[in-house]
């Protein structure tokens, strides 16, 4: 089964360059009409640079379709005004990856609220504006892909990014619930978790794995997720041509014979214990599980 984005419309965020840029062209390449969004900012999120339009110049010299935007994903009007001339030009919108991002790392003791806020705020926040953006439209058209970039310190932490990992785990959060939210509408929503070397890693990866780790290599993940046949609701783990899924799990638990910490501490091994844990679909699943060990079962 060969996979087209033959007539979709695609908005890829912070595409000027990395994995964005690769996402773009691959769409592209595969019959998206793309927008590459850019703020083309250094790696802390400062400054401006024409990135997102030398991504275009790359898609159009293969023959491609891409217009350019240079907007911020922070600022709600920009975000609006680029979707309305996605739609304006080619009558809609289908997918949006969310892949938009800046670091500012340190430990926690260090880091200011500010340092704080700007992570979130650019991934999060930014991430929620331009899906607001799209939203109505992918509902109106009974069709929407949407893609949001989590990471491993996300899902599983690391060392000076407290910030960003709250900002990643946060998308998680967010696209388990617009998954739910988007369901009737054909609006399917997931999660991937890249590893690649960008500029973002460049000094994190040892240099004999740099060329391993090609953006492109995540591609064929992310675009399986945007794609018509996508599953929703999704945690994918992605990087040098291997794809894994991550779960957030439950254990099946115990039910107290007293409800006091001490019995909690008793039946530790139990309550811990992954014999049989499942992986919910929705929040209410842990007071169905929760009703169902007070019955016994
Ligand atoms: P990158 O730095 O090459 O790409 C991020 C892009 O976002 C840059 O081109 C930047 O100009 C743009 N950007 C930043 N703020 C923006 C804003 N306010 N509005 C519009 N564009 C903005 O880095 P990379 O690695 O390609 O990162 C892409 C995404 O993948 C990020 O969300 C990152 O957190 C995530 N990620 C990357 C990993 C990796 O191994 N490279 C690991 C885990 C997550």
């Amino acid at each position: 089964m060969s996979i087209s984005f033959e007539g979709r419309v695609a908005i890829v965020t912070g595409a000027g360059g990395g994995l964005g840029r690769a996402y773009a062209l691959e769409l592209a390449r595969r019959g998206a009409k793309v927008v590459v969004n850019d703020l083309g900012g250094s790696r802390d999120g400062t400054g401006h640079s024409d990135a997102a339009r030398a991504v275009v110049a790359e898609i159009e010299a293969a023959g491609g379709v891409a217009m350019a935007d240079g907007g911020s994903v922070t600022d709600g009007a920009q975000m609006a005004a680029m979707v309305a001339r996605a739609r304006d030009a080619w009558g809609g919108v289908h997918i949006l990856i969310n892949n938009a991002g800046i670091l500012k790392d340190k430990s926690f003791a260090k880091m200011s609220v500010e340092e704080f806020r700007a992570v979130i705020d650019v991934h999060l926040i930014g991430s929620a504006i331009c899906t607001g953006a799209v939203w109505e439209t992918m509902r109106e058209q009974n069709y929407g892909r949407i893609l949001m970039t989590a990471s491993s310190t996300g899902l599983y932490g690391n060392f000076g990014q407290a910030n960003y990992g709250a900002a990643k785990l946060g998308l998680v959060g967010l696209a388990k619930t617009l998954a739910l939210e988007g369901a009737r509408c054909n609006v399917r929503v997931n999660v991937i978790a890249p590893t690649a070397a960008t500029r973002m890693t460049e000094d994190l990866f040892p240099p004999e794995l740099l060329g391993r780790f090609k953006p492109e290599l995540v591609a064929p993940a992310a675009l399986f997720l945007v794609s018509e046949e996508a599953p929703t609701n999704t945690i994918l783990g992605a990087g040098a041509g291997v794809v894994q899924a991550a779960y957030v799990t439950l254990t099946k638990g115990v039910a107290l014979d007293e409800p006091t910490p001490e019995a909690v501490a008793a039946q530790w091994a139990a309550i811990t214990d992954r014999t049989g844990e499942i992986v919910p679909q929705a929040g209410a699943e842990q007071a169905m599980t929760i009703m169902q060990r007070l019955q016994g079962r």
